[in-house]
């Protein structure tokens, strides 16, 4: 296990209760009143959830049973009721809030364009006529290749509208990511752009797309091309169509399809500790009314308020509170498209200002950087409008919370530290902002309804406090992951069996203090976090391995200012080349990002003879992370297959 960053935490004393202005207007006011909830989830956590279910969703064929644990850990929820996604998200707003504005999006350059619920609708409706006119249908699977516009939202809604399962691929990934994903889905359809703006850039997502089909995907009968830069790019006449063509002469009214509650509603591809990305898959009613629940408790979302997170589509925050909650609850989102060093680091706090935001939900490693700008480039912009600020995708440090509290939220903004996994669909563990007092660095306690552990290898509860160890969810929740897609053993071994099937492992580690704060400490699995983003050092390493000169590699995280961890590869050489070639190290950087795309490029990478190894071969990955920060060696290194590996190592360092 990663214990490394309790140090820094250990002794935050620091209290920051919400203040009573806040309190009083929140949805959950006060002690009491969160208090009740919990107590009616205590005492029927599935009773608890029906009632949910009933009061935030539009059902088509209402459900009677609430859980079905007939092929636990193959939970279902409300299996027996039928509704469309799209439809609670957006038809049940029209009469009441037809007019009000869903999106407001700012490009990357500054162009800016407003969607009312009423536009949204329409759009989302006549896209999903063009996927029908395409033949796609209920469970038939989409693949999303798209910038953060606003297109990108009206296509997963589209899909959701038709029961067609969506796989968003991030536009940061490679070729060869989107091939793997399109293959493992067996998508019927890709959408795509001529490219999007990021940093000053285009990206080019249609050449990435042509790469991508050329060497495979079979199972792809069509791209749909949205054109967002108007660049020059190659189509394909029988296979691509341009977005704005396909949409002429359709019509904008379309009936949602009525799915059962457990239809899938969409793939995410997450990094896993072994073998390729796994595809997690979500159910359709009890994601949705995660997302719901968690956009009133977390984010106490109001009608008036401008909610913006500022995820990518590519990642499940963007799924669950860009593209389905705030919308689900008839929330008025802000999307924008590019950097947030674009064209300086005032850009998010020059966005909060100029559309009013209320309610701002980033990653620590955006904070990092931009509290790295310093504090006068925030002090340019009004930012008094905001009221609520939170966190997502690492542990938060104290001093960046301290930073985010104090510059961007004004002393006065509650912090919703959120902890939570593209496999959990929506927040598990953060503050109930009008009633819990935060610790800058804790996450604080489960939600209503949620029942978290943490134990030791033996499933045991760990009462003491301060000591670490598996973070574990136990019991099941209308939002989790319903499995793997095409491969339910992988889901079973990888969050199950560990448990005997009793427990959801999370795969973090977490200890709880004193008063009986959760404080997460990091993977106890190969998994980095880099930038918020989870990679598995398995991918990076099999995509190093894959280079002719590569003989072996080994890829660990080590701790960086600003994303979190930065990934180092150790690297051994094939017989013919030499070591110490610095265009060799550039050409292997950009191989990764070649193979999985630019967030798995390795920050170093060290060439060396060999690597520490134990007698039956396995790579000693934490003797690598002790040796590269430099600390002493307290691992058992009895059964490393040679000691003067080790020396030759920590010269290197
Ligand atoms: C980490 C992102 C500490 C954690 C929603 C988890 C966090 C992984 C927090 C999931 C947080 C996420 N504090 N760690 N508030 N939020 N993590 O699937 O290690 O991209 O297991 O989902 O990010 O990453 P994923």
């Amino acid at each position: 296990m990663n214990e490394n960053n309790v140090e820094s935490i250990l002794h935050e004393e620091r209290l920051f209760p919400p203040s009573a202005e806040f309190s009083t207007k929140a949805r959950i006011p006060n002690r009491a009143a969160l208090d009740s909830l919990i107590q009616v989830a205590n005492k029927d956590y599935v009773g608890f959830w029906a009632k949910q279910a009933r009061a935030e969703l539009s059902w088509h064929q209402p459900f009677e049973i609430t859980l079905d644990s007939t092929n636990a850990p193959y939970y279902q929820w409300f299996n027996d009721g039928e509704l469309n996604v799209s439809f609670n998200c957006l038809d049940r707003h029209l009469k009441d809030k037809g007019d009000k504005i869903a999106i407001i999006f700012e490009g990357e350059s500054g162009d800016r364009t407003t969607l009312t619920y009423q536009q949204l609708h329409q759009r989302v409706c006549r896209f999903a006529n063009v996927l029908k006119a395409q033949g796609i249908t209920q469970g038939d699977r989409v693949v999303i290749y798209l910038p953060m516009v606003p297109e990108a939202v009206i296509a997963m809604q589209a899909c959701a509208r038709i029961g067609a399962i969506h796989s968003v691929v991030f536009g940061g990934f490679s070729a060869e990511s989107l091939k793997d994903r399109i293959e493992d889905t067996e998508a019927k359809f890709l959408i795509t752009a001529d490219g999007g703006y990021r940093g000053g850039r285009i990206i080019a997502l249609k050449a990435a797309a042509d790469r991508a089909l050329k060497s495979g995907c079979k199972s792809i009968q069509g791209v749909i091309v949205l054109r967002r830069t108007g660049h020059s790019i190659s189509m394909i006449t029988e296979r691509d169509l341009w977005w704005h063509e396909a949409e002429t002469g359709i019509s904008s009214h379309c009936d949602p399809v009525w799915l059962n509650a457990e239809h899938p509603l969409f793939l995410l591809y997450t990094s896993g500790s072994t073998g390729k990305p796994k595809g997690i898959q979500h159910a359709s009613a009890g994601y949705l009314l995660g997302t719901i629940t968690t956009m009133k408790w977390v984010f106490d979302i109001r009608d008036e308020d401008i909610f913006w997170c500022t995820a990518d589509i590519g990642w499940v925050t963007g799924h669950s509170y860009v593209t389905y909650g705030p919308l689900a609850v008839g929330a008025t989102i802000v999307i924008y498209e590019g950097a947030p060093t674009f064209p300086d680091s005032g850009r998010f706090w020059k966005i909060c200002q100029d559309h009013g935001v209320t309610v701002f939900y980033t990653a620590p490693t955006a904070i990092r950087a931009l509290m790295k700008a310093g504090d006068n480039i925030p002090a340019a912009y009004n930012l008094s409008q905001l009221r609520l600020l939170g966190t997502v995708g690492e542990p938060i440090n104290p001093e960046a919370w301290m930073w985010y509290h104090r510059v961007i939220g004004g002393g006065h903004c509650p912090i919703v530290d959120t902890w939570w996994q593209t496999e959990t669909g929506v927040h598990m563990i953060a503050p109930i902002p009008g009633v819990t007092t935060a610790k800058p660095g804790s996450c604080t306690f489960p939600l209503p309804g949620i029942d978290i552990a943490v134990v030791n290898a033996q499933g045991q509860p760990i009462t003491a406090p301060d000591q670490g160890g598996y973070l574990v969810i136990t019991k099941p929740w209308p939002s989790m992951i319903r499995t793997i897609w095409q491969d339910k053993q992988r889901y079973y071994d990888t969050y199950w069996r560990k448990f005997d099937g009793k427990y959801y492992l999370s795969g973090d580690s977490a200890r709880r203090d004193e008063e009986g704060y959760f404080w997460i400490m990091g993977r106890t699995d190969d998994i980095l976090n880099v930038a918020g983003h989870r990679l598995g050092t398995m991918e990076i390493e099999s995509a190093l391995l894959a280079h002719p000169k590569v003989a072996e590699a080994a890829v660990i995280g080590r701790p960086d200012d600003i994303k979190g961890e930065a990934i180092l590869a150790y690297v051994t050489l094939k017989e013919t080349c030499s070591i110490g070639d610095k265009a060799l190290i550039i050409e292997l950087r950009d191989w990764v990002a070649d193979q999985i795309g630019a967030i798995a490029k390795p920050d170093e990478i060290r060439f060396v003879d060999n690597l520490p190894k134990t007698r039956s071969g396995k790579i000693m990955r934490r003797l690598l992370r002790s040796i590269s920060r430099g600390e002493t060696i307290t691992q058992d290194t009895s059964t490393l297959e040679s000691e003067t590996i080790l020396t030759q190592l920590q010269e290197k360092n």
